[in-house]
């Protein structure tokens, strides 16, 4: 296990239950539960340290892990589009959660694996450089000041996510809230072992090549907003 950061005054405080879950809602995510949701155990299973082979039963070269996934529609088109790729994804948002265990269950979706609750709580079993890329997309951006805090994007949790990335592995976050976009700079800048991948003004206006259109990018366009997407590389 890692030895990593842990800010004890972390606490979630988003939505963990919307609307009540549907009947097909309800099926979904119980029969996803024995192969698309990740136990604390997962983590302790194999002797080499290797959480894709605990995981995904095969030692997969690559994983992304994506969080806050939302509606799930990068994850899934992702997984679909890379079978060769381990994709991890988390959100404690039950109702999202049925969502994609909906979608991977209808097309026999293999290469995901589900973190149904707060991200940071399985960022410290990660092993070390064992995850190539990372995708936040749109996070909740708290614009108030008093609620800064709550923010994902904070020193510590880029600090813990640098630790599990693999040398030259990347973070790509999206956001189309002013105040988030200078957030995510100053957090991301002020880390020594993080390289801002922008050299033109099209690095960070246009959506990289490996994202998929999700459901709050439709929301920032329906109000007018551009979106920038921010990709760092652990130097
Ligand atoms: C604004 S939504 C964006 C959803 C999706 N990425 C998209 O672009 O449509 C932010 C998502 O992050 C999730 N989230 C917030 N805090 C989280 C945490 N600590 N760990 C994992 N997911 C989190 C929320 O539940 C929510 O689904």
């Amino acid at each position: 296990m890692n030895n990593l950061t842990v800010n004890k005054e972390q606490r979630f405080y988003g939505r963990r239950k919307g609307r009540k879950l549907s009947e097909s809602s309800q099926i979904a995510l119980k029969q996803g539960n024995l192969f698309y949701i990740i136990k604390l155990e997962d983590f302790f299973k194999n002797e080499n340290n290797s959480i894709s082979q605990s995981l995904f039963e095969i030692d997969h070269k690559k994983i992304i892990l994506e969080i806050g996934f939302g509606g799930g529609d990068n994850l899934a088109n992702s997984a679909i589009n890379n079978p060769d790729i381990c994709y991890i994804g988390a959100d404690p948002f039950l109702n999202t959660n049925a969502k994609l265990i909906k979608i991977l269950l209808k097309n026999d979706i293999k290469n995901i694996k589900i973190w149904p609750d707060d991200i940071r709580k399985i960022i410290p079993l990660f092993p070390s450089g064992s995850v190539s890329e990372i995708k936040i997309l749109f996070p909740d951006p708290w614009p108030k000041s008093k609620h800064k805090n709550r923010r994902l994007v904070q020193e510590i949790f880029i600090d813990n996510l640098y630790k599990i990335l693999v040398p030259n592995g990347k973070i790509t976050l999206a956001t189309d809230h002013s105040l988030m976009k200078s957030w995510i700079l100053e957090i991301f800048q002020s880390h020594k072992g993080y390289l801002w991948q922008a050299n033109t003004i099209t690095d960070w206006q246009n959506r990289p090549a490996d994202c998929f259109s999700t459901k709050y990018e439709q929301k920032s366009f329906a109000k007018e907003n551009i979106p920038s997407w921010f990709i760092f590389e652990k130097t």
